[in-house]
């Protein structure tokens, strides 16, 4: 490799935290992110959906592929992930990075509605680093019941927290009838990440 080839090379693994960054100073309440997160806190949502039923998983709010790589590397193929991202600047930084990857530029909250229209597969999992915290109430419950809507039954939704308590608040898991677990606490993240497992209840009828 030329020097000149080292510096392409350099600048194309510089870009997506950089512009993770540049977003995060943009639109800090929606991106919330000043660094990628770590690899082991996508292998601890790897080992988090290992249990899920057959079928394709989505990963909401995949900002430069963070977790996604790690969800490839732990049993996810790349024709079963879709990644959805409201950032159409991060949108397209995903595409770039992972040619030929499904990859959704529009709200997670439209999950539902999109995955009708294109006759989506059966979901067995849904992974979020979304700063679900930091969004409205609405807003989460319009998230989550997006993303129940896809998922097949025993299918789960697995989030990531900074915070020590459940990103979803408990009355929106008892109004969905999810049970709520925590899953492990991921130390080396910057901030330590909290990944959480959300499932319907068995005797929930939603
Ligand atoms: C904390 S960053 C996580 C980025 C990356 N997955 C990682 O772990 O490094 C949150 C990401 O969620 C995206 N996001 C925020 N709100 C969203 C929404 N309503 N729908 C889809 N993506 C959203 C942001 O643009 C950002 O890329």
């Amino acid at each position: 490799m030329t020097k000149n080839d080292q510096l392409a090379d350099l600048a194309a693994r510089a870009e997506g935290p950089l512009l993770l960054w540049g977003r995060s100073l943009q639109n800090f309440r929606q991106v919330c992110s000043l660094f990628p997160s770590s690899p082991f806190v996508g292998r601890a949502m790897g080992w988090a959906i290992a249990e899920r039923p057959a079928g394709h998983v989505v990963e909401l709010g995949a900002g430069t592929g963070a977790v996604t790589r790690q969800l490839l590397r732990h049993g996810v193929a790349d024709e079963q992930l879709t990644l959805v991202e409201i950032d159409s600047q991060l949108g397209g930084h995903l595409r770039r990075s992972f040619p030929g990857m499904d990859v959704i530029i529009a709200p997670a909250q439209d999950l539902a509605e999109l995955w009708r229209e294109r006759d989506g597969p059966p979901v067995g999992a849904v992974v979020s680093t979304m700063p679900l915290r930091l969004f409205d109430e609405e807003t989460i419950l319009a998230i989550m019941r997006s993303s129940l809507a896809v998922l097949e039954p025993g299918g789960v939704f697995v989030q990531f927290t900074y915070r020590q308590r459940s990103p979803v608040p408990e009355h929106i898991c008892d109004a969905l009838g999810l049970a709520a677990e925590h899953y492990c606490r991921v130390w080396i993240n910057l901030p330590p990440a909290g990944i959480w497992v959300y499932r319907k209840r068995p005797e929930s009828a939603l």
